[in-house]
């Protein structure tokens, strides 16, 4: 990517090569982008991150429960906060960047980022995007989920039914030694195939020792472009659908809500994933 600089893998002096330096020199020679080592997380953080998980799964379990048309948007951040503290966890999104609340909360053509609200009544017929990352021990777990509220549309089932079939198919592409663009290919074409789009100025990303790590996940582009991404390297997948055009803009109020610029609705849905010999393994389960 133009002005972008590279990472540069390199084998500490007296390291004995292993097969995947050497796979990763490989790809490093024909000038794709590679990892750097601090993104192959160790069997330790990746269990840190996997117990992580585990609170994010539950918090969300809870939210799947309590949900209801007449709840405020304010009243699942109060259960996410409430939850996360009391399995001794931190809610990411807190006081990130300044973002004021537990979790985000997105309904029908917000498509993320939006923030808990008492004024902000979720009625039948709203698809619903609760997107919490936990923080355990120092690591980070990230995932998102929708819930359609009461009965909707045939329309809206069906895009939250494509978002989730898109998560899938990147999960099902992401092969070691594969790129990210590979999956992103695989999700954009899912989503086009289905008369929907997916939004580009937002992505996934490598997550674990901190919120936002290096790569970007992006949910479209071209097979064989973007970073490598060799075993033990953690990252989300999380694709934004949208039913009509796949540009957004942010509210001007509150410098956050990510809308639709048709104001048609979007879901989404996500996960944390680590790479294995034999592909994904979901963190967030
Ligand atoms: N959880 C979101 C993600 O999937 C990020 C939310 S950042 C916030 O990356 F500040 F908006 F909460
Ligand atoms: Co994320
Ligand atoms: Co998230």
């Amino acid at each position: 990517m133009a002005g972008k600089r590279m990472n540069r893998w390199f084998v500490p002096k007296g390291q004995e090569m292993t097969e995947m330096d050497k796979k990763i020199l490989f790809y490093q020679h024909k000038g794709h982008l590679v990892p750097t080592r601090k993104l192959i997380k160790t069997p330790e953080q990746i269990e840190g991150t996997r117990r992580s998980g585990v609170v994010n799964t539950g918090v969300l379990d809870l939210v799947g429960r309590e949900i209801h048309a007449g709840m405020s948007t304010a009243a699942i951040d109060k259960l996410v906060y409430e939850y996360t503290l009391d399995h001794h966890a931190v809610p990411a999104t807190l006081g990130y960047e300044g973002f004021p609340k537990s979790c985000c909360v997105s309904v029908n053509e917000v498509v993320c980022h939006g923030i808990p609200n008492e004024c902000e009544i979720l009625e039948e017929g709203d698809i619903v995007n609760v997107d919490c990352t936990t923080i355990l021990d120092g690591y980070y777990a990230d995932a998102s989920r929708m819930f359609i509220i009461g009965q909707t549309t045939p329309e809206k089932e069906k895009l939250v039914k494509v978002a989730k079939e898109c998560l899938e198919i990147g999960m099902q592409t992401a092969k070691p030694y594969c790129f990210v663009g590979d999956l992103g290919h695989a999700i954009d074409r899912h989503a086009r195939k289905n008369g929907f789009s997916v939004v580009r100025d937002l992505c996934g990303h490598g997550v674990g020792l901190e919120f936002h790590e290096e790569p970007d996940v992006e949910h479209y582009g071209k097979k064989g472009t973007g970073m490598l991404l060799v075993p033990g390297m953690v990252f989300t997948i999380e694709p934004m659908i949208n039913m009509g055009t796949w540009e957004v803009f942010i509210d001007e109020e509150d410098g956050w809500t990510v809308v639709t610029e048709d104001e048609l609705p979007s879901a989404q849905w996500e996960h944390t994933f680590v790479m294995t010999e034999q592909g994904l393994e979901i963190l967030t389960y």
